[in-house]
């Protein structure tokens, strides 16, 4: 059901969530007072009568008989008028509904006077159905403005059943994005995506001066990514796929393998071959994958809900959940760190509706979720928020969940624009969301606007990542696809089926690794010291020793809020972070096997592991130096791993080889 925006925003500085206030006075009808009318004009006929209702603990309804049609929704109302409601601020709108029969009424959200507002058609049955929808009141010039809830009853004939009425004053108002937001682009990421660095330089415990060092931002800490749909092929174009997806993007997510659907295709025996063939080659590429996604209740062509789960009902389809989350997650704790626990909650419904429509089955999913894997980044995902206008009821699932106690650790949105948009729609959309205070990430961007020239798509590209990656609330970027043939609109591609660069190939290229990427040739000062400031991420560094370059990568991610200084030493091809600089003792004096206190990091700089006595793995240092780990879940890779030999804290790059 799509949810009409209650109109556009206008108010100040976000506020924080208070006590909310109900706004509608006998909204159970329990007493039948005179708050409600019931109005009628036109042709429209009908009356209104208080009932004891055969809803379960409900008390009184209100019913609403309309016996004469008018010509549309509004010639016959339940209504309740004048009450006042703060401008552009955040309601939530909820009640119990059922007619006499298939029929629709109109909800009328509207200013008492001139009855602008907005209108919701709500599809009824004979069954009574709870209705919760969340919305912005109109700008006003003054604070206040006289509203009437009304339910518009005049299209149909026979028996409308209302109940609990509610509207809830969230006590949240939104933060604008001024009309130099987008010129400021720059400022902010300056602010929030760059740091200043100093890296120091050593030999064998001693400084190197002006000696030259090449800085290459290896990955950023804003992660850009791509769904992936790898094959078991081996000609020229999965070769190409792999290899352009490996030069644009360092992050990404599953199109399709990890799904409840692909996964588990008989129930109880799940096939893990697709998820692992594309963990294998991402962990060669040192790229974090999204687990995308745990439970959609999407049924179409049997894609999201497996089949025989679609048989399920009551408790033994939320035991199926139950299995795959903890299954999935047990089963990849240390691997996925981030998933998408409950996917498109506004769109795809079948499973909550199947158990009552009441969404509590998705604030168990995330319960489970969360005591499954701790440490994992648990998201919520859904589309039609970056555009159209169902970002207030995407958060009022998002605040429903939580408030049942869904540990939700970030929002998803989609982004697969259809639409003509603004740089101002795109932040305005993303600040709404963002005001819930909440990270958020866009998970599955791609652009399809008929019509459209590759110029004009090169330019929205660049317009909605550069609107993302200035907002400081967005964490991560995914294209839901780069090529033609393997995407689900094709037209949004970057390459074409034959390889050949639409525009946005380029301009998409030279944003991430080009505008928004540190690569410096520099030399250290006489301390030895290379200091700049750069995108916060983990780097590369080449040192020229005499005739050779060595490489060295940084355990760590450098970051304006977070480590700031490496020491590197390329005698010993170790590095020190934030000061706790590298033993330089020999190595003969730390060779030797290690098997408690270790702490690895990955390549891009995150702790991959803590490894104690009982963990079964050992690090080995030979007196050349070079270190090697055993006995760990860990893929093979280069990493480091820090450790503790005399109360002194050793990191060196270790490798993994099994
Ligand atoms: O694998 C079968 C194949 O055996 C069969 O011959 C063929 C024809 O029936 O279907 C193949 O499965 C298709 C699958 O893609 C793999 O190509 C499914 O029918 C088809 O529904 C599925 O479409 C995917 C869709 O999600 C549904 O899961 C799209 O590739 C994928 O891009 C799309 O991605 C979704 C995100 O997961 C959630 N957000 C929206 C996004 C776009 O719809």
């Amino acid at each position: 059901m799509f949810l009409k925006k209650w109109l556009c925003v206008l108010s100040v500085a976000a506020g924080v969530g208070a006590a909310p206030v109900q706004l509608i006075t006998n909204g159970d009808f329990e007493n039948d007072s005179t708050e409600w009318n019931f109005k009628v004009q036109g042709s429209a006929a009908g009356t209104r009568s208080i009932e004891l209702s055969d809803r379960s603990n409900a008390g009184k309804c209100a019913v609403a008989t309309v016996t004469t049609t008018g010509s549309d929704y509004f010639q016959a109302q339940l209504v309740q008028v004048g009450f006042p409601m703060k401008s552009t601020t955040s309601y939530t709108i909820s009640f119990w509904a059922k007619a006499d029969a298939v029929k629709s009424l109109q909800l009328a959200l509207q200013e008492t006077l001139g009855y602008k507002g907005t209108y919701k058609t709500v599809n009824l049955s004979s069954s009574w159905q709870y209705f919760e929808y969340t919305g912005q009141t109109r700008p006003q010039s003054h604070d206040t403005v006289k509203i009437q809830l009304a339910f518009s009853v005049g299209k149909f004939t026979g028996k409308f059943y209302i109940d609990d009425v509610k509207i809830v004053d969230e006590n949240k108002t939104v933060t604008v994005i001024p009309d130099d937001w987008y010129s400021k682009a720059d400022e902010r990421i300056a602010a929030n995506r760059k740091g200043d660095f100093i890296v120091s330089i050593k030999k064998n415990g001693v400084a190197v001066p002006s000696c030259s060092v090449k800085v290459d931002l290896k990955k950023g800490e804003f992660l850009w990514g791509t769904c992936l749909r790898l094959t078991t092929a081996t000609d020229d174009n999965e070769k190409k796929y792999r290899d352009t997806a490996a030069k644009y993007f360092n992050y990404g997510v599953f199109e399709n393998a990890f799904k409840w659907s692909e996964v588990e295709r008989t129930q109880n025996t799940p096939n893990y071959t697709e998820v692992n063939r594309h963990l294998a080659w991402t962990d060669s590429m040192g790229w974090d994958m999204r687990g995308h996604t745990l439970v959609w209740g999407r049924t179409k062509d049997n894609h999201g809900m497996p089949s025989w789960a679609q048989q399920l009902r009551g408790n033994d389809l939320i035991a199926a959940c139950s299995t795959r989350v903890v299954r999935e997650m047990t089963k990849y704790k240390g691997k996925l760190k981030e998933y998408d626990v409950v996917n498109e909650p506004l769109h795809e419904r079948w499973l909550d509706s199947t158990l009552g429509g009441d969404k509590s089955i998705y604030s168990k999913i995330f319960k489970w979720a969360k005591a499954t894997d701790p440490t994992a980044e648990l998201y919520i995902n859904e589309f039609n928020i970056l555009e159209w206008t169902e970002k207030d009821a995407y958060l009022s699932v998002v605040d429903k969940i939580i408030k049942a106690g869904g540990p939700i650790d970030g929002i998803g949105i989609q982004g697969h624009l259809t639409q003509q948009f603004t740089w101002k729609s795109i932040a305005q959309n993303i600040q709404t969301v963002a005001d819930y205070g909440l990270p958020i990430k866009i998970t599955e961007n791609d652009i399809n606007m008929n019509g459209a020239s590759d110029d004009s798509l090169a330019k929205m590209y660049s317009t909605v990542m550069r609107v993302a990656f200035s907002h400081p609330s967005v964490k991560s970027f995914v294209f839901w696809g780069f090529w033609e043939q393997r995407h689900w609109r094709p037209a949004a591609a970057l390459f074409k089926s034959d390889w050949t660069k639409r525009p946005a190939a380029d301009s998409v290229y030279n944003l991430i690794h080009n505008v928004w990427s540190t690569h410096l040739a520099t030399t250290t000062n006489n301390s030895g010291v290379v200091a700049f400031n750069g995108f916060n991420g983990t780097y590369t560094f080449s040192v020229k020793d005499g005739n050779e370059w060595k490489t060295i990568t940084s355990p760590v991610v450098l970051s304006g809020k977070g480590n700031k200084t490496l020491s590197i030493d390329i005698g010993t091809m170790t590095v020190g972070v934030n000061g706790i600089s590298p033993r330089t003792v020999s190595s003969s004096v730390i060779a030797g096997t290690y098997n408690d206190n270790i702490v690895v990091y990955g390549s891009n700089g995150r702790v991959a592991a803590k490894l104690n006595k009982t963990s079964g793995a050992y690090l080995t240092i030979t007196r050349g130096g070079s270190a090697n780990l055993t006995g760990t879940h860990l893929s093979n890779g280069t990493y480091f791993a820090k450790t503790i030999h005399n109360g002194k804290s050793i990191m060196l790059p270790v490798v993994i080889v099994k």
